[in-house]
């Protein structure tokens, strides 16, 4: 038999499979291989059990923020660069590996118990653990390797129409000083054609690509059963969050239910329901939740209608697919487009 140095091999066998060049981490808890050479510190627990995939601007921090609060649900430890978003099946940090994702969900409790005996890890935590990157929903590559890794994982999307989700992260780049947002107006990002500068296209496509709704979940339900997909109405998670929230525990099958009603309440001088601190005292997202700008201007608007009819029709039939409601931004674009 002919073989060579591991660098040499390595070398050859990538060249002859060039499609194995990108990694992709399962959970070497599914593999009692992977398990045995395991150290013994690790936990197989140390994975979310559901993740909140955005999009970026429906409501994503509210909803984060109100899963934080129950007593039962814990999120992943915040990140120096991302803060609450861990961001790793998008971008660089998934070649970081996966000892540096599990470090977002370590506790004190689990490694203890691992350490004292190594069977029955699973009991020794109490939390559900979750973790939300709004950034997952559109990103292509995103729904396969979180499958790959978390084949069990339940799959929390939040959707509002997706005219507005643009308009929203549109603004959200001008209060950043983005200086496209800032020297162009939202009609001209929208507009901008592909001989546009680089720059332009680019909050053209963060503005227009991730709305395109029923592409991305079908992305997402190639990879995963209907059954462990959550769809969200932004909209009501704005208008009635303890419906929601009581909702999402039932999904989640966490009893016994923890009652929001007294939790939240709605703030006036904000516009959004905000977590009770004391009988006067409310604790709002920040003041890049929930911003004060112009309402979008007609043009705009218009052309949003036409883009989204297509893509808003086939979210239509995919949520009677689903036997999922439809919501009524949905109806409302739809009926004016
Ligand atoms: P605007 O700032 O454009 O109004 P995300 O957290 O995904 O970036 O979404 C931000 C959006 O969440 C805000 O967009 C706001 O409309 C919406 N939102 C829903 N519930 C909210 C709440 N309780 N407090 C603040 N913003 C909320």
């Amino acid at each position: 038999m002919v073989t060579l140095p591991p660098d040499l091999l390595a070398e050859k066998y990538f060249k002859m499979h060039p499609d194995e060049l990108d990694p992709i981490w399962g959970n070497p808890c599914d593999d009692i291989r992977h398990k045995r050479i395991w150290s013994g510190n690790k936990t197989c627990d140390s994975f979310p059990q559901f993740l909140v995939i955005g999009p970026q601007k429906t409501g994503t921090t509210a909803l984060y923020t109100f899963l934080t609060m129950h007593p039962a649900i814990s999120s992943n430890k915040p990140s120096p660069e991302t803060f609450e978003e861990v961001q790793f099946f998008n971008g660089k940090n998934y070649y970081r590996g996966l000892d540096w994702y599990m470090k977002f969900f370590a506790t004190e409790n689990a490694t203890l118990t691992n350490q004292t005996t190594n069977n029955n890890v699973e009991n020794s935590r109490k939390a559900v653990l979750f973790e939300k990157s709004a950034t997952y929903f559109d990103n292509e590559l995103v729904p396969r390797r979180a499958h790959t890794l978390l084949p069990r994982a339940k799959i929390v999307t939040i959707l509002i129409s997706p005219a507005k989700r643009a308009y929203s992260w549109y603004q959200h780049m001008r209060a950043h000083n983005d200086p496209v947002a800032v020297n162009f107006t939202f009609f001209e990002v929208l507009t901008a054609s592909n001989t546009s500068p680089r720059s332009l296209r680019e909050l053209r496509n963060r503005c227009l690509i991730p709305g395109r709704y029923a592409q991305h979940l079908e992305r997402w339900l190639s990879y995963y059963p209907s059954q462990q997909l959550l769809i969200l109405d932004g909209e009501e998670l704005r208008n009635d969050p303890v419906s929601v929230m009581n909702r999402f525990q039932h999904f989640l099958q966490i009893t016994p239910a923890y009652d929001y009603s007294d939790k939240l309440r709605y703030d006036r001088t904000k516009g959004f329901y905000c977590q009770i601190i004391s009988q006067n005292k409310n604790k709002c997202l920040g003041r890049s939740k929930g911003r004060h700008y112009p309402s979008m201007d007609p043009k705009a608007a218009k052309y949003l209608q036409t883009y989204y009819s297509t893509h808003n029709n086939a979210l239509v039939k995919l949520l009677k697919r689903l036997e999922q409601p439809i919501p009524e931004w949905l109806k409302e674009d739809l009926s004016s487009s």
